[in-house]
């Protein structure tokens, strides 16, 4: 599955999300500089992807603070994962048992995720959040876990709002509001599934319950709860292809800033 074999050394970014949000695109596009054609991903595949010179010196206009000889030709490994309900364990076993993986990259399909918002439900938007308060909780159980007190290693997750060529998609400031309520109402139907399977309420512990997503208040869920586990949440939307061609750029430098 490997095509490096000095890919345990390199830097990596784990991408995950539903299937067709654009992930093979996407590592393709990172990995030729153009797009090909893509099949739904049955199993993982990690390429070698190199940092274009364009966005450091792109970077430089406003991160005058990092030295840019530091960033020019940067490597680092890129995951890609499929994205199809009964195969997602490869991209838990991803977070799971990272090697030097930097950040995560979950993308969605913004136009997917408009749709239904006038009709009755919105499957995709439910299917979306449920996979991402799934890898959250993942993270965050990393310092619940966590024997020592320390909070655990940094690690940044981007959604990565995609297909913003299409009219139909959703901006990516309501992606992120989207899935912020859509994640709150996961994590009470979780809560109540758990206190209908006989657990009682005394033993859900609600506050310090391992299962429960993001700080222990009934309100809304939002993503800077996470700080408190170390995980910072950014969104930015683009497009892998698309009629006036792709825009990948806030990717890039997302992935640049955590290299
Ligand atoms: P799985 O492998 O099933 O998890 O899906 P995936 O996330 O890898 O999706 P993939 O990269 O195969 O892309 C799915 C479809 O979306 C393909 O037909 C792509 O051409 C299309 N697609 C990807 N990115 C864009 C985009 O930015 N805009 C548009 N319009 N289509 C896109
Ligand atoms: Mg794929």
């Amino acid at each position: 599955i490997y095509r490096s074999t000095s890919s345990t050394t390199l830097p990596s970014f784990l991408l995950v999300g539903p299937s067709g949000a654009g992930k093979t695109a996407l590592l393709t596009l990172f990995e030729r500089g153009q797009h090909v054609e893509t099949r739904t991903s049955q199993v993982p595949i990690s390429v070698e992807v190199s940092l274009p010179v364009s966005t450091n010196a792109a970077s430089l206009k406003y991160r005058s603070v990092n030295d840019p000889s530091n960033q020019v030709h940067k490597k680092f490994l890129l995951a890609d994962t499929p994205g199809h309900g009964k195969l997602r364990h490869y991209a838990f076993d991803g977070v799971i048992k990272p090697q030097n993986l930097k950040g995560i990259i979950f993308m969605v399909d913004a136009a997917d995720i408009s749709m239904g918002n006038s009709g009755n439900g919105n499957e995709a938007l439910r299917q979306a959040a449920e996979y991402l308060h799934d890898i959250l909780l993942l993270l965050q159980k990393r310092s619940t876990s966590s024997k020592t007190s320390k909070a655990p290693k940094e690690l940044p997750i981007l959604i990565a709002a995609n297909k913003l060529d299409l009219f139909t998609a959703l901006p990516a400031p309501l992606v992120r509001t989207a899935l912020e309520s859509e994640i709150s109402n996961v994590r009470s139907s979780k809560t109540k599934g758990l206190l209908d399977s006989g657990i009682g309420m005394n033993d859900l512990d609600i506050g310090e319950e391992k299962e429960w997503l993001g700080d222990g208040g009934d309100g809304k869920f939002e993503f800077s709860q996470m700080d408190e586990v170390n995980v910072a949440v950014s969104v930015a939307g683009g497009n892998v292809l698309g009629a006036d061609g792709q825009d990948v750029k806030q990717w890039w430098d997302w992935i640049a800033s955590n290299l």
